[in-house]
């Protein structure tokens, strides 16, 4: 790993940065949070999900345009820009959607003046130069898409997409009852999920012992077991930082890595993906320096964003309001917690012993941008919290985490044709008879289908007992 700082441009203006990170976060350590714009209003959008998975990011990198900077490493003299917003009208007319925007409902584009075709065509043209990202500034770029390598890996038996706890625990079942072949594949170097490295940090760290929480500690203990169990099956192979890309019925499947793609066949999918960020309804949920947990843990521990006597503002409930506010804090982030549902007493009262500035019983209202680098967050009473109904809290911090139930990934079994509905109640698309964090069925072509943990709409979390037995049979 080289230690000399590289030189990027950006908006003509040279920015020293740390080697080996990614454009985004070299931004964010130079103060730039504003990375993109909302396509409709032109708002300002920020490093978001940090895995590739919205377009907050998408800037102009060496004269690429919709390049994802949170997975695009910087180098000596790359010269990165913003996006027009507003493309072609430019922001008056993003203005003017502001103060319409209710006369413009959301999907308005698809729906309105689809028929007769010429009509149809008349008015995209009007409308797409209204958003979009704008035009390149010059024409000299040349852009020659690179094909990647594909290789064929077979048919991978039992493919489980996702090395958490759920898919780990699947495996190692899987093993034991004699079956094989057996595929793990995640997106990190090392099996564990998307918690692994932030529970390894806690466990070595002298300042927030992991210890004193007693959800963690036990997560951690339940991780290692599910680990060591791991390393004594030889049978069970491990492919680290590939991603399941996409799924072609009846039972193909495209993984990629960096640099290379790769297709085959299951005979039985274990869809244990986990769930995506989501922040909530509020206004301001969009803000740049408004993050989820999962990113916080692929920003402190794959990127090695840098937090030390930042004050950093962590709202929720469960095992990720603990474990995000637990890693920034060893991470030296001074942490104001706002717990926002009962229980976990005794984390609470660690909190407390930390010395983390700590509220209860609020709920959050708004966020708003302070200034480039701040946010402030606006609380009202709990519905079910005495107290007069006018009072509220305004907290102010460099950015804020919102911890909470989370999206479960669906997009590789939606593709097979698995059935899914909406159930608001697991957080979003699931599997239809999901239940207590299992699914088991099959595909409409006729695969084995199992859905496990926050893919099947369970809460962050460990399995419990009666997950791990619904698992096995
Ligand atoms: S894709 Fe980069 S922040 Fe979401």
């Amino acid at each position: 790993m080289s230690s000399k700082n590289v030189t990027i441009i950006f908006g003509g203006k040279s920015l020293a940065c740390r080697p080996d990170t990614s454009v985004a976060i070299a931004l964010w350590e130079n103060g730039i949070r504003h990375l993109s714009h909302s396509h409709k209003y032109g708002k300002p959008r920020g490093l978001s999900c940090a895995r590739g998975h919205c377009t907050s990011c998408l800037m102009r990198v060496d004269g690429v345009p919709n390049v994802r900077t949170c997975h695009t490493p910087v180098h000596e003299g790359m010269i990165v820009d913003v996006q027009d917003a507003g493309a072609f009208y430019g922001p008056p007319m993003q203005k003017v959607l502001s103060i319409g925007g209710h006369l413009f409902p959301v999907g308005f584009y698809y729906k309105w003046f689809t028929k007769p075709e010429v009509l149809s065509r008349f008015f995209l043209n009007l409308i797409r130069p209204m958003t979009g990202v704008g035009r390149l500034p010059d024409a000299s770029v040349e852009i020659s898409p690179e094909s990647m390598p594909s290789t064929n890996l077979g048919n991978l038996g039992n493919l489980i997409i996702g090395a958490g706890p759920s898919g780990l625990t699947a495996a190692l079942n899987l093993a034991s009852t004699g079956q094989s072949p057996i595929t793990i594949i995640d997106d990190h170097k090392y099996p564990g999920g998307q918690r692994a490295a932030a529970l390894d940090t806690l466990a070595q760290s002298k300042t927030t012992k992991i210890e004193r929480f007693d959800l963690l500690a036990s997560a951690h203990k339940r991780l290692n077991a599910l680990r060591e169990s791991l390393k004594e099956h030889s049978d069970i192979q491990f492919h680290p930082e590939r991603r399941a890309l996409a799924g072609y019925r009846p039972n193909g499947v495209v993984l990629g890595d960096e640099n290379n793609l790769f297709t085959g066949t299951f005979d039985n999918l274990i869809w244990a993906a986990g769930a995506l960020d989501t922040l909530g309804l509020f206004p301001g949920n969009d803000t740049p320096g408004v993050f989820g947990p999962r990113a916080i843990y692929r920003l402190l521990e794959r990127d090695g964003l840098k937090v030390e006597g930042q004050r950093v503002l962590v709202i929720g409930g469960g095992l990720d309001l603990w474990l995000s506010a637990a890693l920034l804090a060893a991470r030296g982030a001074a942490i104001s917690l706002v717990v926002t549902e009962p229980g976990d007493n005794s984390e609470v009262s660690a909190a407390v012993d930390l010395g983390w500035q700590l509220t209860t019983g609020l709920q959050l209202s708004e966020i708003q941008e302070q200034s480039r680098d701040s946010v402030e967050a606006t609380f009202v009473p709990r519905a079910s919290t005495p107290g007069p109904a006018h009072a509220h809290l305004r907290l102010k911090a460099d950015f804020a985490v919102i911890c909470g139930r989370g999206k479960p990934a669906y997009d590789v079994p939606y593709q097979l044709g698995a059935e899914l509905s909406a159930q608001p109640d697991l957080g979003g698309y699931a599997p239809v008879g999901a239940q207590d964090g299992v699914f088991t069925g099959q595909l409409p072509d006729g695969p084995g289908f199992q859905a496990l943990g926050e893919a099947a709409g369970a809460l962050p979390g460990y399995p419990s007992s009666s997950q791990e037995k619904k698992v096995s049979s």
